[in-house]
Order: structure tokens, then C-alpha cells, then sequence
């Protein structure tokens, strides 16, 4: 569970992690994306060789639990923001990960194929009504993603495609009210995929897998 120890110091996942002001607080919920990564990774890749990319690494917190779950993976993290590669690179090294750290937007720094891609990008709508503690707490680089929230899920949907191992797992977190829409863009961008919505411990529709496991 993620527990609030000092004033920057977070468990997630058992690890600690320092978060400062640059870099998304970890959240509980996201805890439940990393349980659900460990499951379909265990069930489907019994071979030692497998690759995770993670986008949008903030403090590193899921990038640094899943290889302290699976240290025999090769794992990039990447995040748009040096200041927050730069954070998740110190976590990273005191949880004594070997995870390769790099500045990138999106895909723009990337040029291999993944077999999990996982992201918990930006996606509260612009001038959505925050409460002042995360307005206070967060940097607004991780949390507004455009009009309706979505801006960044558009451009990963569209570029996906091209990093993607033949059997693969994408692994998404969202906003509650956002299933309707997603799917919509997957109509656009990914038409013939295979895919599942996930509910949150609150029963809201939180998390989205897509995949190629056989
Ligand atoms: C909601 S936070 C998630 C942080 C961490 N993964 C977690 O779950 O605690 C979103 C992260 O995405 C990063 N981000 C924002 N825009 C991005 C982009 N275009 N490409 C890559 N990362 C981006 C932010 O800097 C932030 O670290």
C-alpha cells in the first residue's frame, strides 16, 4: 500500500521512494495496475526474455516494482520530463534496479519493440476542479492531458503500433468517467484489437488492457 512516511518519502509496492515536488505523488490505485502487469506477465511469459517499457515514469514507481519483480526483464522508463528522469533514476538505483532510464515524449526517444508497454499518463480534463492539495502537490506536467483529458492517450494510441513485440500486453490507467471515450479511440486507432476494462477496489472503471498473448 502507498503510505505517506515523511514528507517525500512514499511506499509503493513495498519500495521506498523519494518524491520530490517534480514528480506525481504514487497512488494506491496504481498499485492494483503493477498486481495486474505481474499476473498476465506470469501467466503468459514463461520464457526468461521479455521486455517492459514504461511511459510517463514519474518517481519510477511502477517501472522499479515490476523489476524488483522480474529482474530478469529488460525494462526502459521513460518520462518527457528530465527532472522526473532524473528522480525515478535515484529510486531506481537505491531499490539496486538495473532499469534503463531515458527522456522521451511519448515514443519520440524509443526504437525498439516492448513486450508491456505500461503508462498511467496525464489525464484529468484542462480546468478540471482539483482539490488544492494535488493542485498544491503535483507537478501539472502529470496531471492535465488536454480538452477532455485524453490529448496524450490520441498520440499513443496512434504510434503504439510500431513498439510492440508480436505478443504483447499495453497497460493503461485512467480517469473514471473516460471508458466510453477510450474505446472510441480504439475504434480509430486500433480497430481488431483485442482488449479488457478493469474496475478500481471502488468498482470504477480505471484501467484498460490490450493485448496479443497467444
Ligand atoms: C500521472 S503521472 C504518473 C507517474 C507514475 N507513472 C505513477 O504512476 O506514479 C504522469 C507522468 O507522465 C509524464 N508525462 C507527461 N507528458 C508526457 C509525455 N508526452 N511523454 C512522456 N511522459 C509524459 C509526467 O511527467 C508524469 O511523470
Amino acid at each position: 500500500m502507498t503510505n505517506l512516511k515523511k514528507s517525500n518519502q512514499y511506499f509503493f509496492y513495498k519500495t521506498k521512494l523519494i518524491v520530490d515536488k517534480n514528480v506525481f505523488r504514487p497512488r494506491f490505485e496504481t498499485e492494483q495496475l503493477v498486481d495486474c502487469c505481474q499476473e498476465i506477465i506470469k501467466a503468459f511469459w514463461k520464457e526468461n526474455k521479455f521486455s517492459i517499457l514504461e511511459i510517463g515514469t514519474g518517481s519510477g514507481a511502477i517501472a522499479i516494482s515490476l523489476a524488483k519483480i522480474f529482474p530478469q526483464a529488460e525494462i526502459v522508463g521513460t518520462d518527457v520530463y528530465w527532472k522526473a528522469i532524473n528522480c525515478a533514476k535515484k529510486n531506481g538505483d537505491k531499490a539496486g534496479t538495473k532499469i534503463q532510464w531515458k527522456k522521451s515524449n511519448l515514443f519520440d526517444n524509443i526504437n525498439q519493440k516492448f513486450n508491456v508497454i505500461v503508462a498511467n499518463l496525464p489525464y484529468v480534463a484542462d480546468g478540471f476542479s482539483l482539490n488544492k492539495d494535488v493542485l498544491d502537490k503535483d507537478p501539472k506536467i502529470a496531471l492535465f492531458g488536454g480538452k477532455n483529458g485524453l490529448d496524450l492517450f490520441h498520440k499513443f494510441f496512434e504510434q503504439v503500433k510500431n513498439f510492440l513485440a508480436d505478443r504483447f500486453v499495453i497497460a493503461l490507467e485512467f480517469g473514471w468517467d473516460q471508458k466510453s471515450e477510450l474505446k472510441n479511440l480504439l475504434k480509430i486507432y486500433l480497430p481488431k484489437i483485442r482488449y479488457n476494462f478493469l474496475k478500481d477496489y471502488q468498482k470504477q472503471d480505471r484501467f484498460l488492457f490490450i493485448y496479443n498473448l497467444y
